[in-house]
């Protein structure tokens, strides 16, 4: 199916989910906390509200999604919580598959290769999104590029990489970042490439478009943004345990498309077993 079929397809269920919704939130919730929930979650997970709202009561949604306590988002706390009780392993970053680590890896070696080399990407420095312990940066990223730079939420992640985890690979980073990144704004024109793995799951869709056009900005001549990550087979499902959500890889095209990237390539995973949610890599400029 094409691109523009795709925009069309979601244009239509988006045009009759808001018809339906119409006359409950027009004549009836105008003032409502219904019509307040529906609103803030139509404005933050734009492109995965539908299938949300289809799945799970509003009134379920809003504490794990939009609910502010003490001025934090709890869609983002939570997921602090959840990773302050995860070991800085590569168990810790692998959740309960650490044996499929080595087929990742090795996947997203072979995807990298199509976009770096003459006349494509450079191999000056790489920026890893949620990189945790830096178990992509030394797998993939550390052998290609000749610095790299890392940034993760989690300062105990960055610092037993720093520490132990990176080894001599540690004398080639040149800036640790300790930060959400939805708050964080690149550089311009300074990276090849961008890795995002298993951290656009942990973002809003907003927020995932809108790190996606700053990073767009950060990228270096023929640079390339890789985002890897858990597609669910249909729709989309919030995990309310570590606070993310897994989308349709048609979703997450159409954030992408929305941010005003274009779309270069998109690959399964292979090899991981069938009880795994199906992982995809995409690269865009
Ligand atoms: C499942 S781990 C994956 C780590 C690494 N990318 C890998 O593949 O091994 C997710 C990582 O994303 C980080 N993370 C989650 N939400 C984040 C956010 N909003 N900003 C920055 N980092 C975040 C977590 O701290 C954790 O290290």
């Amino acid at each position: 199916m094409s691109e523009s079929t795709d925009i069309m397809e979601f244009s239509g269920t988006h045009q009759a989910f808001r018809n339906r919704w119409a006359k409950t939130d027009d004549n009836m919730c105008r003032h409502s906390m219904s019509l307040h929930l529906h609103t803030i979650l139509r404005k933050e997970f734009f492109a995965s509200y539908l299938y949300m709202l289809e799945q799970t009561p509003l009134v379920k949604l809003y504490p794990v999604t939009c609910e502010y306590i003490k001025g934090e988002k709890q869609f983002y706390y939570r997921a602090q919580n959840f990773y302050k009780g995860i070991p800085a392993s590569e168990e810790g970053m692998m959740g309960d598959f650490v044996e499929i680590s080595e087929v990742d890896l090795e996947g997203s070696r072979q995807f990298l290769k199509k976009f770096v080399g003459p006349g494509k990407a450079g191999s000056r420095r790489a920026l890893d999104c949620g990189c945790g312990i830096g178990r992509v940066s030394k797998g993939v990223l550390f052998p290609v590029f000749e610095s790299m730079e890392m940034l993760d939420m989690m300062e105990d992640f960055i610092l037993h990489a720093h520490q132990r985890y990176l080894g001599d690979y540690a004398d080639r980073v040149e800036s640790y970042y300790v930060y959400n990144l939805q708050d964080f704004i690149p550089p311009p024109n300074r990276y090849d490439v961008i890795w995002m793995q298993w951290v656009a799951c942990h973002l809003t869709d907003k927020d995932v478009m809108q790190f996606l056009r700053r990073a767009k900005e950060s990228l270096r001549p023929n640079g390339v943004i890789i985002i890897k990550d858990n597609m669910a087979r249909q729709g989309c499902r919030l995990d309310p345990v570590d606070s993310s959500i897994i989308r349709h890889l048609d979703i997450m095209k159409n954030i992408i498309q929305k941010a005003g990237l274009t779309i270069l390539d998109v690959e399964k995973q292979e090899g991981f077993p069938e009880v795994v949610v199906p992982v995809w890599m995409i690269a865009m400029h």
